[in-house]
């Protein structure tokens, strides 16, 4: 049997028919209309899919009435699939308005049913994300709106280049009626024409405008010659001011269809003119009252902005991602005796945050790489039992970005008793990330330890806290011969993956106050992003034992700089979210610590630019590799994650932000104290 007509089914993508809709698409569109809400202020609200007839029959107008799928239930009530959400919300906020304090902001994605004509862009049922201000007058709240609209637009990728908010005024159209027609029952037919006077022909619309009186020849010089209003002009100031002027433009075509808009109205449009409107609104400031039959008066505004038409969009533009099951992990059963303590792995991936898939059933092993591979999964995870008759699990990737397969890799020992340990730090999904997303130094750096510092070719150079190796590859690449001393071990682990083709490395399982290094060995010290993890007192002793005489320290810190909007805002989220942020940030550090670290010996500190710019991934990745983001599995990581994602949304400028750091060093020589 099919589907009605003008009604979706939504499948997961890979989609099986061009005729069917994208349940992931829906979701990721969904994703980024609650991001952005929530990043104005907006809470969400919902109400019920059938209503009272006479709720739309009130003042919604003819045209709406005319799209009802409306019945008579088993009860007798005459009741309508909700074509529209504001009427609800002007009743609900009826009801209950005094527990809320003023101005409400609230918005919702209700599903939404008209019998229309079909048509490209419109359906008999669509996704609305509503966004309404009740009880609020002024025009700043109007202007908030439109700003929230194009924010939404813009978390898409959209631009400027894209769309365009043509912004309106009903009392405008309101006084051009008035001043030459004093019959007031006539306003809503007018209105009506204006709507519809880009789709329909020229003959049609002056036939009708003539019935009530009107030439369409003065309409069209109202709409090419009208002045913006007061009212139209304080909201482009307001725009203006945010940096949001280029998407708007004063346009009198709108007008806006449904009868109850009482003041400025506005219609966002694909710029190409090749869709319907994508989205639209304005003030309704009398509905509340006659919803509440005179008891409440609130003013009002608010838009709706549907998923047809920016699905449309976001296909043509090419800018919607890739979707596919986005699983963390596939688990392979290569030996089924190995069934039961794989469904415990799972089952502790699982609650540590992770989202894994398996075989169900017995399978082929290629059977079930090639599924972990089809659903995307970025790594794969096998339990197998040592010859001394021990777990231990073997991660792989299934594909690299060439899209081969990965050679396996096989982690230590202590990595796979991590993975099998109940703790969030499993996958050490941490170090994964600072490998990949942490910034690396400026040349400047390179060039400041040549001229001051003593690096050179054959230099002994011992990098304290070497971590995943950003800081030793410089070295390396300076022919230098470099100690990594690092005691955490999936963090050497990776810095030993990273520099294994460097034979002037020599990895070392040590700690700042107890290298392992010999007597007077060595001619540079360098710290990177570490020195605030040390005991200076201990360290410092031991430093002056394996320096060389005339051997140099020296104290690196990537520091971010945290002015410019995206920066502020970045650092609220860590003061947010972070474990303990405040405490560990190396910021905290003062130069006093520095200073006495070094004395009696002088120090000297430069400060080099640096920069790293990131996408989605990265940012997020950037953000994980840091030790006070909260890991998965914490209840903080989630809403962390999701403020993230709006952050981004909002501050990306061709999908990347950018994050400008100092590179601070301060160095010196360093002798017993
Ligand atoms: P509307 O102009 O009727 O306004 O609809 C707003 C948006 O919903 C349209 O711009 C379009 O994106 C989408 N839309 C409407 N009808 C269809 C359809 N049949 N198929 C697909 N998409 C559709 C309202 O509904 C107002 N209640 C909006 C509002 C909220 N005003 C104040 N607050």
């Amino acid at each position: 049997m099919d589907r009605l007509p003008g009604f979706r089914d939504f499948y997961p993508e890979p989609l099986p028919h061009p005729n069917v809709a994208s349940a992931d698409a829906r979701q990721y569109i969904f994703d980024k209309w609650r991001a952005t809400a929530r990043l104005y202020g907006f809470r969400e609200y919902d109400g019920p899919p059938l209503e009272p007839l006479e709720l739309y029959t009130t003042k919604s107008g003819a045209e709406i009435v005319g799209q009802l799928y409306n019945f008579t239930d088993k009860g007798g009530r005459e009741i309508a699939l909700r074509p529209e959400m504001t009427p609800t919300l002007a009743r609900m906020a009826a009801a209950h308005e005094r527990n809320y304090k003023k101005p409400i902001k609230w918005f919702a994605i209700p599903q939404l049913f008209r019998y229309e004509r079909q048509q490209k862009g419109r359906l008999r049922e669509h996704f609305q994300f509503n966004a309404d201000i009740l009880g609020e007058t002024d025009l700043a709240a109007d202007a908030e709106l439109i700003a929230l609209l194009i924010d939404t637009l813009r978390s898409f990728g959209l631009t400027a280049a894209d769309f365009v908010i043509r912004l309106s005024s009903r009392n405008a159209w309101q006084e051009f009626f008035n001043q030459r027609c004093p019959d007031s029952s006539k306003a809503y037919a007018f209105y009506q024409i204006i709507d519809k006077l880009e789709r329909d022909s020229a003959d049609d619309s002056r036939k009708a405008l003539d019935q009530l009186g009107f030439s369409l020849d003065e309409i069209n010089s109202f709409i090419t010659t009208g002045a913006p209003t007061a009212e139209l002009a304080a909201i482009l100031q307001n725009l203006a001011a945010r940096g949001l002027a280029e998407f708007v433009s004063v346009d009198y075509r709108v007008i806006r269809g449904l009868a109850y808009y009482t003041g400025p109205v506005f219609e966002a449009f694909d710029k190409k003119g090749e869709f319907r409107a994508i989205a639209g609104g304005g003030r309704y400031d009398g509905l509340v009252k006659l919803i509440s039959g005179g008891k409440v008066d609130l003013p009002a505004l608010g838009f709706g902005f549907g998923d047809v038409v920016l699905f449309e969009l976001l296909k043509e533009r090419g800018l919607l991602p890739k979707f596919d099951a986005a699983l963390d992990c596939f688990c392979l059963i290569e030996d089924e005796t190995l069934r039961d303590d794989s469904l415990n792995l799972i089952q502790d991936l699982r609650s540590a945050g992770y989202a894994v898939d398996y075989s169900l059933t017995p399978a082929k092993s290629d059977k079930q790489f090639k599924r972990a591979r089809e659903l995307g999964a970025t790594r794969t995870v096998i339990l197998e039992r040592t010859s001394a008759g021990e777990l231990s699990a073997k991660i792989k990737k299934p594909r690299n970005s060439r899209g081969k397969n990965h050679r396996p890799r096989r982690y230590s020992r202590s990595f796979r008793r991590n993975l099998l340990m109940r703790s969030t730090e499993r996958f050490s999904s941490r170090v994964e990330n600072y490998v990949k997303y942490r910034p690396g130094y400026p040349a400047a750096l390179v060039e400041l330890l040549q001229r001051q510092c003593g690096l050179a070719p054959g230099a002994v150079v011992a990098d304290i806290g070497s971590g995943t190796g950003i800081l030793t590859e410089l070295l390396l690449k300076n022919d230098a011969m470099v100690f990594g001393i690092e005691p955490n071990g999936p963090m050497r682990e990776a810095g030993e993956r990273l520099l294994a083709g460097y034979p002037n490395f020599h990895s070392v399982n040590g700690t700042a106050e107890a290298t392992t290094l010999e007597d007077h060995s060595v001619d540079l010290i360098t710290a990177a992003q570490a020195f605030h993890w040390f005991n200076a007192a201990k360290t410092r002793q031991e430093f002056v034992r394996v320096l060389k005489p005339g051997g140099r320290v020296a104290l690196i810190w990537n520091d971010r700089k945290t002015d410019g909007p995206f920066q502020e805002a970045y650092e609220s989220l860590l003061l947010a979210y972070g474990t303990d942020y405040a405490q560990v940030n190396h910021r905290n550090i003062d130069v006093k610590a520095i200073a006495s670290f070094f004395s009696p010996n002088p120090f000297a500190s430069a400060t080099l630019p640096n920069a790293q710019s990131m996408d989605l991934d990265g940012l997020t990745g950037r953000l994980l590799s840091s030790s006070y983001a909260p890991e998965p599995g914490h209840p903080n990581h989630e809403p962390m994650l999701r403020d993230l994602r709006a952050l981004f949304a909002t501050h990306q400028v061709s999908g990347q932000v950018t994050f400008d750091y100092d590179t601070l060093v301060y160095f010196g020589g360093l002798s017993a104290g």
